[in-house]
């Protein structure tokens, strides 16, 4: 009975696939139908433990693979057509969104979906952790927050507001707005000790250092009409402003918004900021500075805290920029960025809007809470087994003759930095989220309320993006895996071979492995000449290569593409020393059904569909342009330096995935 269940959902997802890779919808027209996919393999996956389950997890997961391939195309010849030939059929890119589609996509879409899930499961006062409830109480309260009358939302609003003075846009007719009252330095401050917002100045505390300076960079918009249409609509909807004059103040708006984007630079808070001195004073007025910062934290600044300026040139711009505006528009710009966060859309999806909000202000804890699910023995157990073996094959490669050109204590220094990089799964344990929320009170039907509350409780903590993709972290010296990419059935299934385990997962654990390495600025002299010696040969040979017929910029910028050539190598490595350890009859499982391929070049084929996308052309232009090297150009400059590959494959001399001048800097041959 129980296995008839089983076939029967196996079924409808191997027709799934098949659907799916004829009619090419799966991602942009169907998007239900992949996050249906893997709740089924959830489902099977968890049912049982038996051969036959593994059996069923095996097909599916082949018949995924094969959806992606073009297998008329000779992998020789194009490594990336043969994994990903098919790709753009199944998830195709669109003139507008998605622009482009990849794995990752997926993987994050199933894993919001997950978090859904977390979300709309009904509270329990027992059960539940004080934290989860929180999140709950809050999700329920913005669904149920739809029945609100307008005129009291609207009112809401304009309390909002009224905490911090007067918006020019909602004077009443023939009221006129005071100007002198408005002070906008003051104004940002308050905003921020109360709500958190980076209003044209960023404030952001980190042990004994304040930074000050510009917020997150704002892009030049090149549809600014569109921009202001929008704003124009939400006064017009959200606070009742005259349709006209909603029009003229979002022009100005914009306008001035446009201005700011102007004088911002794309910069990491903390890269290049500068000690504020007493020498400064000549630019940047210290008494304002310091007011503002005394405002935020609502008390005065202590001896041992210093003042950073993060980009001081912004400092002293914005400066300008704000005494040339008309105090109005600057105003209403202000006001009009605090509520923003506090729109709420009651006739569109209202589910999507609510699911949005909570994974914003709670991610770390939705994480922490899909990361519980996921930790058993188990599956923490598989992933640091992976990450053993990719330190000890690393270690072969930096220990092996072919490193001798490093000086041998450059060569040393490097081994110990290999082996203090740790694996973290970054499921936030070590937050006590119980601490975090239990001061939070909420009020089951208010939801503006609990937004301001929770906005509050939280304004000066340094905001967490949630993590999408491995990354090396180096001041903790951690490699940090993304829960999403711990999802079972993806990159990762105790069901499937261990091939497709190390190729996927294991290339991206030691891609991030070879990040660490990559600061060559305390080497020798000696090595790091031959270090750039050996970089210029990988400059030379990805100017060569080419997608859709032009040539990649040359770029000195090589440490990406260094580490996809590590990366291959080194997880390769660990998978064969796997093999050989392993019982020969293991040997077997090494495969999938349907897919005639051996270990290695089942090995191979998970590492390239790692990075099948489609973009349109627009996107496809700008990638090659800004983004580093193209997925189809990682696969190929990565295997085509790679012997083991083009022995596994049999390819001969002259295909061109066998580029006979092989940049390495490393190791030269790691069987
Ligand atoms: C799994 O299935 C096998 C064979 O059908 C059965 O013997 C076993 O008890 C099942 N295990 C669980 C955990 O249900
Ligand atoms: C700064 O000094 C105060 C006491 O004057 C102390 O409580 C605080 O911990 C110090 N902060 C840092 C970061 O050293
Ligand atoms: C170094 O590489 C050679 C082949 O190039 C291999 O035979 C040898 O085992 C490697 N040594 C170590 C310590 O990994
Ligand atoms: C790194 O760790 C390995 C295994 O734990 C050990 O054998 C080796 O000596 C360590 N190397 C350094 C440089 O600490
Ligand atoms: C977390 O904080 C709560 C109180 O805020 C405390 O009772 C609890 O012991 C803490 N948990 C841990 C693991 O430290």
């Amino acid at each position: 009975m129980e296995n008839f269940g089983i076939a029967h959902a196996l079924l409808q997802l191997l027709l799934l696939h098949l659907v799916g890779s004829g009619r090419g919808h799966l991602l942009t027209g169907q998007p239900a139908i992949d996050l249906r996919i893997q709740a089924r393999e959830q489902l099977i996956s968890q049912s049982n433990d038996s051969a036959y389950v593994q059996r069923l997890m095996r097909l599916s997961k082949s018949a995924e693979m094969r959806s992606y391939m073009q297998q008329d195309a000779d992998a020789c010849e194009n490594f990336y057509d043969y994994s990903c030939g098919n790709w753009p059929q199944i998830n195709p890119a669109n003139d507008a969104y998605p622009r482009e589609t990849n794995f990752v996509q997926l993987l994050l879409k199933a894993y919001s979906h997950k978090q859904q899930r977390l979300m709309e499961q009904p509270a329990n006062v027992e059960t539940d952790e004080v934290a989860v409830l929180r999140l709950k109480e809050f999700y329920a309260s913005c669904l149920l927050f739809r029945q609100v009358p307008e005129d009291l939302y609207r009112r809401q609003l304009q309390e909002i507001v009224a905490d911090f003075g007067r918006m020019p846009v909602l004077s009443l007719p023939g009221q006129e707005w005071p100007a002198e009252e408005f002070d906008w330095l003051d104004t940002v401050a308050r905003i921020k000790r109360q709500y958190g917002f980076d209003i044209l100045l960023l404030f952001q505390q980190s042990a004994d250092r304040i930074y000050v300076g510009q917020p997150k960079q704002i892009l030049p918009e090149a549809n600014r009409k569109a921009v202001a249409e929008d704003i124009a609509n939400h006064l017009e909807r959200h606070l009742g402003v005259d349709p006209k004059v909603a029009v003229t103040t979002a022009r100005e708006i914009t306008e001035f918004e446009q201005k700011i984007a102007a004088i911002m630079v794309d910069r990491r808070v903390g890269v290049m900021s500068k000690l504020y001195t007493p020498s400064d004073a000549d630019y940047v007025d210290v008494s304002k500075l310091t007011q503002f910062v005394e405002t935020v934290l609502d008390r005065e600044l202590l001896a041992n805290e210093s003042l950073y300026q993060h980009v001081p040139d912004y400092l002293m711009k914005i400066d300008e920029l704000v005494t040339e505006t008309p105090p109005h528009v600057l105003a209403n710009y202000v006001f009009n960025e605090l509520l923003k966060h506090f729109y709420y859309e009651r006739a569109e999806s209202v589910v999507e809007q609510c699911v949005s909000r909570v994974r914003d202000l709670f991610g770390e804890l939705l994480d922490h809470m899909l990361f519980e699910q996921y930790e058993d023995e188990g599956t923490l157990k598989d992933i640091y087994v992976v990450w053993q073996q990719l330190q000890r094959s690393f270690r072969g490669v930096l220990q092996n003759s072919s490193a001798n050109w490093l000086v041998p204590e450059t060569r040393e220094q490097l081994l110990e930095q290999l082996n203090t990089t740790s694996l973290v799964i970054n499921g936030y344990a070590e937050v006590n989220f119980t601490q975090r929320y239990e001061e939070l009170h909420l009020k089951p039907r208010d939801y503006l309320h609990n937004l301001r509350t929770i906005l509050n409780h939280q304004s000066l903590r340094v905001k967490v993006k949630t993590q999408t993709s491995v990354t090396y972290d180096p001041v903790g010296k951690r490699v940090l895996l993304p829960v999403a990419l711990l999802q079972p059935n993806f990159l990762w299934s105790r069901y499937y071979p261990k091939a497709v385990r190390y190729g996927s997962l294991g290339t991206l654990l030691a891609q991030q492995l070879a990040h660490s390495l990559e600061d060559a600025s305390k080497w020798d002299a000696k090595s790091f000449a031959e270090y750039s010696k050996r970089k210029s040969c990988f400059k030379e040979q990805y100017g060569r290569l080419r997608l859709n017929g032009h040539y990649l910029p040359e770029s000195d910028l090589q440490a990406e593409n260094i580490a996809d050539n590590l990366a291959i190598q080194v997880a390769y490595h660990a998978y064969r020393r796997l093999l050989a350890e392993l019982d020969p009859s293991f040997l077997g499982s090494e495969s999938l059904p349907q897919l005639n391929l051996g270990s290695r070049r089942l090995f191979f084929l998970s590492f390239a569909q790692l990075w099948c996308n489609d973009a349109n052309e627009q996107f496809r232009d700008k990638q090659s342009l800004f983004l580093g090297t193209p997925n189809a150009l990682r696969v190929l400059g990565a295997l085509s330096n790679f012997r083991a590959f083009g022995r596994d494959f049999n390819c001969g001399t002259a295909s061109r995935m066998t580029s006979p001048q092989k940049c390495q800097l490393f190791a030269v041959n790691l069987d």
